[in-house]
């Protein structure tokens, strides 16, 4: 038997017994006459001890170091009480090997697995060595935790569990596709998902009513912390339900995994709040809750002020002033105010005004600012709009809107953190009334800001009469924690005339519609439910459930910013027989 326990859960339970374990040797410390191995698996950690008795064996314990693999029989014993290592869950007894077996053995690793600062090309070179440190181990415990948790709480609710196509058509989620050409149909391509969307609102038409899959979908757009090119959804689709029905659903689900998963209680119902107030009071439609800071419109009171930088977005119906006070930020020097315009800066802002309110009682002379020269009129009530307080300092953006939001947005959190202003752990919001469709300003073309399979919140003849499309509403909902974007969804288009006035909208000619996504229009006309559905970005859950910073944490092989794989120099090339296959060739030669 290659073993009776795992070495993590040989306990004072076990004392006097004899158990067979079998692991990797974390540590071996030779204490002159008695070996110690510290044997890893899975479970954790155990203290074996080798005594010089068995000449054979020991000899065989001189040999053995880090990371070999070990099968160890022998007897648990109580530690003396000054021996006992209270921080291990094994602590309190030790095996006393009578049989030692080396299963494997191993040549000294890159790095110390216990050490902190190993760099990330490093750890995912050699991600099978990185995933034996026991921070991966517990993240990747969580992730499996999370969707085992998920789908019980589906399973119970009467979902099923459903696959959809890996190679398929190109599904409009925003992204670029990654593409597979096809060896039987030459110069046509397969796209790999951005999601199931399309498949899962079929699904509905088909009649299984509630539906979830735990998918991985594929986009290749520029990668952040919070971004792969494959990344994995829980992805959901019901029907004749409505959105209450589905984000009340969803929320449960959402509590459910946080208690099973981290054992974190989300509280009570999730607040909702509308697109327009997250940009209005967070600049940014994924608002982090934990910190308490609001932006707040003061161009009405500048419209008129000689100071153009902030006159002249005051007035552009697209631009827009805005305020941010930091109770009790006046202590920020001068040099931290610099930093702070430098961070905005990235955002677009070309400044970063403020005002430190020193003493409101003594009016202007209270305040120390390079701007309230130029509107000593206004400012006073500006302080009281924005409730300054002694010891506060007010930031202000003047530009563009999206400028100011995206500066001030993300000023706001960097604030948040940097001055320890977090006020709570976990903060759920609901964002809905998004708009429907916005201008995409390099093409100045409509797109839909969910997807085009969306509805709107206006009926076809409003759709295709409508003057401000930007104005319409749709019915679209994200779950958005921690200033993350964890899941969205929305109430889908059930009716053919519906989705062309919206296809149409979008610019999207009928023989473009046709041959992009023909098979749907078709489908809507053979009895389409009202369906809803909605999806989670796993790795994003995860990720902020196991507190980490990176989704690249909590996923077993990612891939690198630049969308590579380390460790198995993936992509790769292919060679000139397997692209002649493929009718296909390079423009340029590749150098020999
Ligand atoms: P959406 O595009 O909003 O919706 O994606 C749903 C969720 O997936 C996560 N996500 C990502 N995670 C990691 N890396 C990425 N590149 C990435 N892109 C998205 C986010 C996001 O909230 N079909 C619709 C859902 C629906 O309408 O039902 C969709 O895919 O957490
Ligand atoms: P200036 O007149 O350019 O020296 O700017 C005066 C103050 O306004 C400085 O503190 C700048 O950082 C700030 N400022 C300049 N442009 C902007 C802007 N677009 N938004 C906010 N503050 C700005």
């Amino acid at each position: 038997m290659m073993r009776t326990h795992y070495c993590g859960q040989v306990t004072e339970k076990f004392e006097n017994q004899t158990v067979t374990v079998s692991g990797w040797v974390h540590r071996r410390r030779d204490h002159g006459g008695v070996i110690f191995i510290d044997l890893r698996d899975r479970e954790g950690l155990v203290q074996v001890v080798v005594n010089p008795d068995n000449a054979e064996m020991f000899a065989i314990a001189e040999r053995v170091r880090s990371e070999f693999v070990l099968k160890v029989t022998g007897l648990v014993l109580l530690r003396t009480s000054e021996t006992i290592n209270p921080k291990m869950v094994t602590g309190k007894v030790e095996i006393v090997a009578n049989a030692l077996e080396v299963l494997s053995t191993s040549e000294p690793i890159p790095f110390q697995l216990d050490d902190k600062h190993i760099s990330e090309e490093v750890r995912l070179a050699y991600r099978y060595l990185d995933l034996r440190r026991d921070e991966m181990q517990n993240t990747l415990k969580t992730r499996y935790k999370v969707t085992r948790s998920m789908r019980r709480y589906l399973d119970d609710n009467g979902f099923m569990d459903i696959e959809t196509p890996i190679l398929t058509k190109s599904t409009p989620e925003g992204a670029r596709d990654y593409l597979v050409p096809s060896r039987t149909h030459q110069n046509k391509f397969f796209a790999l998902p951005q999601s199931p969307q399309l498949f899962k609102q079929l699904l509905m038409m088909s009649g299984f009513d509630r539906y979830y899959q735990i998918t991985r979908c594929f986009r290749d757009e520029d990668l952040r912390a919070d971004r792969q090119p494959e990344f994995t959804q829980l992805d959901i689709e019901t029907s004749f339900m409505s959105e209450e029905a589905v984000m009340k659903m969803m929320e449960g689900l959402a509590k459910t995994i946080f208690q099973e998963g981290v054992g974190v209680d989300l509280g009570g119902d999730f607040p909702r709040m509308t697109y327009a107030e997250a940009i209005e009071k967070y600049g940014i439609d994924r608002p982090d809750l934990r910190i308490p800071l609001q932006l707040v419109d003061v161009a009405d009171l500048l419209q008129d002020i000689d100071f153009k930088v902030f006159a002249a977005p005051a007035k552009d119906p697209l631009g827009r002033v805005a305020a941010l006070r930091v109770p009790q930020g006046g202590k920020l020097s001068r040099k931290e105010i610099d930093d702070y315009t430098k961070f905005v800066s990235i955002y677009g802002a070309k400044g970063l005004a403020y005002i430190k309110v020193n003493d409101l009682s003594a009016g202007l002379d209270g305040l120390q600012s390079p701007i309230v020269k130029f509107f000593p009129d206004q400012v006073l009530e500006i302080m009281q709009r924005v409730g300054a307080e002694d010891g506060d300092i007010v930031f202000f953006g003047a530009d563009k809107a999206k400028i100011v939001n995206e500066a001030l947005g993300a000023l706001r959190c960097k604030l948040g953190e940097d001055l320890g202003m977090i006020e709570k752990e976990w903060a759920p919001v609901w964002v809905v009334d998004f708009p429907m469709f916005e201008m995409d300003d390099k093409t100045a073309k409509m797109t839909a800001i969910h997807h085009p399979f969306t509805q709107p919140k206006a009926t076809t003849e409003e759709i295709l009469n409508h003057d401000e499309p930007h104005q319409m509403l749709s019915r679209a909902y994200d779950l958005v924690i921690n200033g993350i974007e964890v899941g969205g969804g929305s109430v889908r288009i059930h009716d053919t005339h519906m989705q062309a006035a919206v296809l149409k909208l979008l610019g999207i000619s009928e023989e473009e519609a046709e041959e992009k996504f023909g098979f749907l229009l078709k489908a809507l006309k053979f009895g389409c439910p009202p369906h809803a559905g909605m999806a989670f970005g796993l790795d994003r859950l995860v990720m902020i459930m196991a507190k980490r910073d990176s989704i690249r944490d909590v996923i077993a092989f990612p891939k690198t910013q630049s969308a590579a794989c380390l460790l198995t120099d993936a992509p790769g090339s292919v060679d000139n027989v397997q692209l002649a296959d493929l009718a296909l060739r390079f423009r340029k030669a590749l150098a020999e």
